[in-house]
This record gives structure tokens, C-alpha cells and sequence, in this order.
């Protein structure tokens, strides 16, 4: 394994290019994170160089229960590796474990204009929710976003569509410090996978599958039981017709079929097909079936993985060893150009 080159060149020559994505280890993940996301982490480190980080310091800017957050960053870690990160082709890590996270944010914050972070959606959004801790970490922000991302050069970030605005502002902010500095940082370009279409909630089929959601019906935590999936999904709301069919207007059928296609590697054709004719009731249980079947080899990885506290800890102390090597060379540079002493 290479630790001090975290850039081997392809047989051709070339680099590969760096890729960087972050998870939030609040929580178990859903089927809509799994499918939209780390499903498609684990193809991309085939391609590229990639770091795959369990941002805890972000966690920070929502009250958390230390003994939970504790136990979710290594179980967000765990689930990483269940679902094939593979730790010979990527870094996966935990940011609080890397020091130049906080450090670099703080150099960042310096960059950034109040106005800039105040406009950011997500922060509006949370401020509303968490009306008792507007604290200053929940502004920040997109600043230790910033951070992650431009420590390592990454040159593509898979995110989500909600984290688009982030993803510019950490675009903005390296650009803003080159203009003064010179080249430092490479300018990071979101990574829009070509994947399923959003999973929506299994109960109000208009809004995004979400674990923050109060019917724990709406979503498919990825750790859920058989049972307790097929139930889900035996109660998922359709529409009072009969046919299923992928057609404007029928958003419980369209998300049963999009996360029926994308867990058995079918299109949403033959999925149509596969249920011609059949009622309702067949075909929730068959969507639920197929996701039951598709998760189980992960969760049984996931449960062998967690219950290894001693190979977990081997995993993100070599981690945040290999992200420290890499990302203390930005830092040095930064510190650098901005005239501290080094
Ligand atoms: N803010 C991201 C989210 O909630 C998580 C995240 C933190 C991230 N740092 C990142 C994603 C860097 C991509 C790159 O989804």
C-alpha cells in the first residue's frame, strides 16, 4: 500500500484524479443515501484516487449525545467498509482524526465573506430547525467543507443536489485565495453521477427519503431487518389506480419501480414489465423483497465489521495517517503564502 504517494501514476503515465466525498455519521444511513451515494463511492475508487471521509467535526453543529455520536462514527466508518470501500484502493478516515480539517477551516474562514455563508440554504434551513443553537460551528459550515475538499486537490466531489450551494462556495473560496496567493488550491468540480433519480420517502412519495423523518415508515434505514423492510414497503403509499407503470404524476409507483430497477440492475423498462398485469400488493412486496435481498450481504459484512473493534481501529489510524501525509502539504503551503511562519 502507498502512503507517501497518494497519486500513483496509471500505467499510461497519467494521474488519476482525486476525488473526495464526506458522510455525516448521524444516524444510520437510508436506502436513499445508499443508492444515491455510496453505492457509487465505491464504483468511483475503481477510477480515481479517493478519499471517503466520516465528517464527525461537522456533527458538532447539531447537539449530539457524545456517547452516540462516539458509537455512529465507527459505525458510519464500519458501514463504509461493508459496503466495499476497499481500504488498498481508497482512504476512508475520520475527519476529527486529521488536525488540518479544523486548521485549514480556520484559514478559510478568513477568506470567506459573512454574507456569503449567511445566504447558504442549508444553514436558513437549520437555523429554523435548531432554532435554540444558531451557534457559530452552523454557520461555519461550509467552511470546514471548503476544508476538506481543498486539502487534498480534489479535483471532483460527489454530492448530492443539496449540497450543491456548499460545493460552490468551496469553489468560490479557492478561487478567491488563489487570486491572492497564486495557485494553491485546485478549483473542485461536482461529480453528477448518472445513478437513479432520488429516493423519495415511502410515505409522502413527493419528498426525499430522509432519516430525520418522524414516520420512521417513510424511510429504509440500509441496517433495517428483512422483516422490517418488506413491512415498510407493504405499506408504502401509491395512488388509487391499478397499473404500474413510471408516469408523471405517479410518485409512489415511480420510486417503488426506480429503487426496485436499482437494486436488482434492471431499467425502469423491464421493471414495468416485470409487473405487468400484477396488482399492487404483489409488487410492494416484491420491491421489498428484492431491497431485503440486495442489502443482506452488506449488513451481514456490516455486523462482522462492527463487532472488530481492533481491525476498525487498524483502518482509520492508517486512515488519518495516509490523509495527514497528504494534506499536511496544503497546510504547509497555505501557511506559507498567508505569511505565518513555518
Ligand atoms: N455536508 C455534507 C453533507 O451533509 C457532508 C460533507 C462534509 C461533505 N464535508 C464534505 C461532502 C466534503 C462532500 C465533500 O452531505
Amino acid at each position: 500500500m502507498t502512503t507517501e504517494n497518494p497519486t500513483p501514476a496509471t500505467p499510461g503515465g497519467e494521474k488519476k484524479k482525486i476525488i473526495f466525498s464526506g458522510i455525516q455519521p448521524t444516524g444510520t444511513f437510508t436506502l436513499g443515501n445508499y443508492l444515491g451515494a455510496l453505492k457509487n463511492w465505491v464504483q468511483l475508487q475503481e477510477d480515481y484516487n479517493a478519499l471517503y471521509c466520516v465528517v464527525d467535526l461537522h456533527s458538532l453543529t447539531i447537539r449530539q449525545e457524545p456517547k452516540e455520536l462516539r458509537e455512529n462514527t465507527l459505525s458510519a466508518l464500519a458501514l463504509l467498509l461493508a459496503v466495499g470501500i476497499d481500504p488498498n484502493k481508497s482512504i476512508p478516515f475520520i475527519q476529527s482524526h486529521v488536525h488540518t480539517h479544523a486548521e485549514l477551516c480556520w484559514v478559510l474562514d478568513c477568506y470567506i465573506p459573512y454574507g456569503e455563508l449567511g445566504r447558504m440554504t442549508q444553514f436558513k434551513d437549520k437555523s429554523a430547525v435548531h432554532a435554540d443553537n444558531i451557534n457559530a460551528g452552523l454557520f461555519n459550515y461550509p467552511a470546514l467543507m471548503a476544508a476538506d475538499i481543498l486539502l487534498y486537490g480534489a479535483d471532483l466531489v460527489p454530492v448530492g443536489a443539496d449540497q450543491k450551494q456548499h460545493l460552490e462556495l468551496s469553489r468560490n473560496t479557492a478561487i478567491r485565495f488563489n487570486n491572492v496567493h497564486g495557485n494553491v488550491f485546485t478549483v473542485p468540480e461536482p461529480y453528477i453521477s448518472k445513478d437513479v433519480g432520488k429516493v423519495m420517502s415511502l410515505q409522502t412519495p413527493t419528498k426525499k427519503m430522509s432519516k430525520s423523518d418522524s414516520n420512521p415508515k417513510s424511510y429504509i434505514s440500509i441496517l433495517d431487518k428483512p422483516e422490517t423492510i418488506v413491512k415498510k414497503f407493504k405499506s408504502a403509499v401509491t395512488d388509487s389506480e391499478t397499473e404500474i407503470v413510471y408516469r408523471e404524476g405517479k410518485d409512489g409507483v415511480n420510486n417503488l419501480l426506480t429503487i426496485y430497477a436499482a437494486v436488482t440492475g434492471q431499467s425502469i423498462g423491464q421493471a414495468e414489465q416485470a409487473f405487468a398485469g400484477k396488482g399492487y400488493g404483489d409488487f410492494k412486496l416484491a420491491v421489498g423483497e428484492a431491497v431485503a435481498e440486495h442489502l443482506r450481504p452488506m449488513q451481514e459484512q456490516y455486523a462482522k465489521i462492527f463487532a472488530d473493534k481492533a481491525y476498525l481501529t487498524e483502518i482509520y489510524k492508517q486512515g488519518a495517517e495516509r490523509a495527514l501525509t497528504i494534506s499536511k502539504r496544503t497546510m504547509q503551503k497555505v501557511y506559507k503564502k498567508v505569511g505565518l511562519v513555518v
